[in-house]
């Protein structure tokens, strides 16, 4: 085993992955998804050629990659596939002081929303792909399954909507973290409107029953 790898997975008779390594995304707007996620993120392009790009802003060799591929065609709006991808702050302060770099940059989410489980701020990309930048809000998979168990999640799948700098101001003048933090309980009718206006248009949701629980 060469340093660094990662140690097997297995517990019982399942052989897991070790970790999620990457992400490819295939556009034709290289060098416009390069600046954005090297801004966003923070990465270091580790390698670039003419077909692919790769950025790293850990002790990964690549996070995400940028591929250039012939013939690509541009996604229809609502297109099915991947909703968005993740990334994790290690504090609130780091994942506020991106927003306000980003904002500074005149790169703005278009929704900012607390889930429950996490904070979550969404961004797209050049190509409309959609990143959020989040806080856990629990310690770790165990607190998070209490706060589902205890939560109405099953009634609110979807969370409620912030205002980024209200709360980030709320936070640096020294609010409770736990209270400011705290997702409210909101009227069933009032759900579907915390939902962001997909890239596509406004959802046509009827009621709160037509959301599906896993979203998040
Ligand atoms: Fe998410």
């Amino acid at each position: 085993m060469s340093k660094g790898e990662p140690q097997s997975s297995q517990e019982g008779d399942k052989v897991r992955p070790a970790k999620l390594a990457h992400i490819v995304f295939r556009t034709n707007r290289p060098q416009e998804l390069i600046a954005w996620y090297r801004n966003v993120l923070q990465a270091e392009v580790a390698l670039a050629n003419d077909m692919v790009s790769f950025l790293t802003y850990d002790d990964e060799h690549h996070r995400i990659a940028i591929a250039m591929l012939p013939g690509l065609v541009e996604r229809p709006a609502m297109a099915v596939g991947v909703e968005h991808v993740a990334f994790t702050y290690g504090s609130a302060e780091d994942l506020f002081q991106t927003y306000g770099r980003l904002k500074a940059d005149g790169i703005e989410p278009y929704w900012t929303v607390n889930h429950g489980p996490t904070l979550s701020f969404y961004y797209r990309d050049p190509d409309l792909n959609q990143i959020e930048l989040q806080i856990d809000l629990h310690g770790d998979a165990a607190e998070t399954n209490e706060w589902f168990e205890h939560s109405d999640f099953s009634v609110n799948p979807i969370g409620v909507r912030i205002d980024a700098d209200d709360i980030i101001r709320r936070y640096r003048s020294g609010e409770n973290p736990e209270q400011l933090f705290a997702r409210p309980v909101i009227a069933p009718e009032e759900i579907a409107a915390q939902l962001p206006v997909p890239d596509g248009g406004p959802l046509s949701l009827k009621t709160p029953s037509d959301l599906s629980v896993g979203n998040h």
